[in-house]
């Protein structure tokens, strides 16, 4: 089984994307079964210190082991700027090392730089992942004559989170965040925060038509594909029979409901304690 793990529903933006929920085409990835979870009674994330962040997801990292994931994602940005490096590093070889977790920093990093003409990007996450400069440096590493330009949102998770997705205060706010990055002339924008998806039509409508902003999801999914294709000895350990589990630590009405509208179709998820 593969695990993805979220603070809280926006991880199922990534999820949908790499299963390919509303696709034209089925996805390659389609067949896996996945297990998520949303760690909603302690959302957001963002808002937290990095040790929390640390705390927080390795918790959830073990808990997905002991269901019996074999590859877990961080389908979230503050938990994989925060936590990931030292997930790799100590706490997998130490708890879990024949298990792996990968993040979305890299994959984003990737396509960002693969779609920058003018090597100007900005970045639109929350406070956690913006004060981490982990971004930043994933970018810098694979191409170091970027100029990057970061703004941190940290009002727009929780409007997200209300179902304010339509009203235009959501857009008043989208715009006052989104100004300074305008001004920096960026031609790519990455949408650093995996609850930004449920508004990328908002966000590429207020910034100029010429730049590029793409769903992390999409970068996800590549990523993963070429990583099972490369690691066939994981690979093998998946479990493939279309099965979705979805596990939440609070409020299962409201995870469900907003969740089904993340995902684009129907999210019933189990109540567990970390
Ligand atoms: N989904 C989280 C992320 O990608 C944002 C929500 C939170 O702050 O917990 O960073």
């Amino acid at each position: 089984m593969i695990g993805f793990f979220d603070s809280g529903f926006g991880g199922l933006s990534i999820l949908k994307e790499v299963i390919g929920v509303g696709a034209k085409e089925k996805s390659s990835l389609a067949d896996f079964d996945f297990m998520y979870l949303g760690d909603n009674a302690r959302a957001p994330y963002g808002n937290h210190s990095p040790e929390k962040i640390y705390t927080y997801t390795t918790e959830a990292l073990d808990y997905l082991f002991k269901q019996g994931c074999e590859l877990i994602v961080l389908a979230c940005f503050s938990a994989s700027a925060n936590a990931l490096r030292k997930i790799q590093q100590e706490w997998l070889p130490k708890n879990y090392p024949d298990k792996r977790v990968l993040g979305v920093l890299i994959p984003t990093a990737e396509e960002a730089i693969k779609e920058t003409k003018n090597n100007r990007v900005g970045i639109l996450g929350t406070r956690a992942t913006i004060n981490s400069g982990a971004l930043s440096a994933e970018l810098l590493k694979r191409s170091p004559n970027l100029q990057i330009f970061s703004e941190a949102a940290p009002l727009v998770v929780p409007l997200i989170e209300e179902g304010w997705v339509k009203k235009v205060e959501t857009k008043k706010i989208l715009r006052y965040y989104l100004k300074p990055l305008k001004n920096k002339k960026i031609d790519t924008l990455i949408l650093a925060c995996t609850h930004y998806p449920l508004l990328i039509r908002d966000i590429r409508a207020l910034v100029s038509s010429k730049v590029k902003v793409f769903h992390p999801g999409v970068a996800e999914k590549k990523s993963l594909t070429d990583y099972l294709q490369r690691h066939p000895e994981i690979t093998s350990k998946l479990s493939r029979t279309g099965k979705r589990i979805f596990l939440a630590t609070d409020r299962l009405d409201d995870f469900n409901r907003l969740g089904s509208k993340f995902l684009g179709e129907k999210v019933s998820a189990q109540l567990v304690t970390l």
